[in-house]
């Protein structure tokens, strides 16, 4: 249709030219043409359809008097009024980006060119939005209100048909409300599946609802309640669908507790090994260890404060190009944005040989 309307536009003409032209052509095509078949219109600027978005939809927009070009007279304004202000307006159709009908009693429209024409990518499940809030409620009752937005356990159970097979595990590391849980056990009813589920969620708590726990109080909840049965919002018993798991909780570990038993020295001395560098012994009382090498400086840093990134800053200053080494390189290249230091982890046969272990004095708890 593009090269159409290119091809015609190059013969020239006016628009009723164009129009008649275009006319003939589109009425031999329309049933070529879906999803373009309301694109029934051409003028100087191009192949056109009227759109309705000058309408505003739902709630009361903008109302002021379109006149008709022809009859003069105020056009008939859309039920809930115009979308756009009337300077919007004005600017539509001094552009002459407004599509009016024979006559005055016709709503207007707004010419959408074909040359600005996307399609659309279709949702490809149906499925009644409020279904999510609704099952929610059927567990919870009136509390279910403690959660906004649920996905319906259709959509997840649905999805989970496709891409995970009967004794597949599903993580789900936003898990809210918990509906991954119960979408999986639903799915393993139906196709007799052993799939398990691991969900994460955090508690919500704020500091003006710091004893928020949507985790266990929805999350870990719901599954318990789908798992052993429970009694709808109706009054009515549902029967539990099996099964088990287990609530566990997360805390933050101090970093001092977890770098603890760590063999720092011989860590130091593999790291220049691998540099190539003459080998200085480690120094425990000193906040990084540094070691000129052929083209930069090498560094390890044992642990991480602000005092410490204040040196090391200095020192990568110093040296031109450093290499450093660190237990946390992303804290590190979030703090330190230097073009001149590459922030490295650990290599991971050193942490496996000379990290902490669990069991050993001192080591991780
Ligand atoms: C969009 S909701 C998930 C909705 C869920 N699919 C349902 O139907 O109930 C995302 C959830 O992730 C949780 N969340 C946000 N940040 C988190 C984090 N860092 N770790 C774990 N959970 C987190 C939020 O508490 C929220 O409940």
């Amino acid at each position: 249709m593009l090269a159409l309307e290119a091809s015609l536009l190059r013969k020239g003409g006016t628009a009723a030219q164009l129009q008649k032209a275009y006319s003939a052509w589109f009425k031999e095509h329309k049933s070529e043409l879906p999803p373009l078949d309301n694109y029934k219109y051409i003028d100087l600027g191009g192949i056109y359809a009227g759109s309705r978005s000058v309408h505003n939809p739902g709630k009361e927009g903008y109302r002021y008097d379109v006149l008709h070009p022809e009859t003069g007279k105020p056009c008939k304004q859309p039920l809930m009024g115009y979308r756009f202000p009337e300077g919007t307006m004005t600017d539509l159709l001094n552009e002459k980006r407004i599509l009016f009908g024979d006559d005055h009693t016709k709503l207007i429209e707004l010419k959408i060119y074909l040359r600005d024409y996307r399609r659309k990518l279709s949702s490809v499940v149906t499925l009644d939005g409020r279904a999510g809030p609704n099952e929610l409620k059927a567990i919870f009752g009136d509390e279910s209100k403690v959660f906004n937005n649920p996905k319906p356990i259709g959509l997840l159970q649905e999805l989970l048909s496709f891409v995970t097979s009967p004794g597949d595990i599903v993580l789900d590391f936003f898990a809210g409300s918990g509906t991954t849980a119960q979408a999986v056990m639903s799915l393993n009813k139906e196709d007799e599946g052993n799939r398990r589920f691991i969900l994460v969620s955090s508690t919500e708590a704020t500091h003006e609802t710091p004893d928020k726990n949507l985790c266990r109080d929805v999350c870990a909840e719901r599954v318990r309640r789908v798992i052993t049965g429970y009694t709808n919002s109706k009054g009515e018993p549902v029967t539990g669908l099996g099964g088990g798991f287990a609530y566990l909780r997360c805390r933050r570990i101090p970093a001092a507790t977890v770098f603890r038993g760590i063999q720092h020295a011989q860590i130091w001395t593999a790291l220049q090994l691998i540099h190539d560098v003459a080998l200085s012994p480690y120094q425990a009382a000193l906040p990084m260890q540094t070691a000129q090498g052929k083209r930069s400086v090498v560094i390890y840093l044992p642990k991480v404060s602000d005092a410490i990134l204040e040196a090391l800053q200095t020192a990568i200053q110093g040296a031109g190009q450093a290499v450093v080494y660190s237990w946390q390189p992303a804290l590190l290249a979030q703090r330190l944005t230097d073009p001149r230091a590459s922030f490295e982890a650990i290599p991971a046969f050193l942490v496996n040989r000379f990290g902490a272990r669990s069991g050993a004095k001192g080591g991780r708890p």
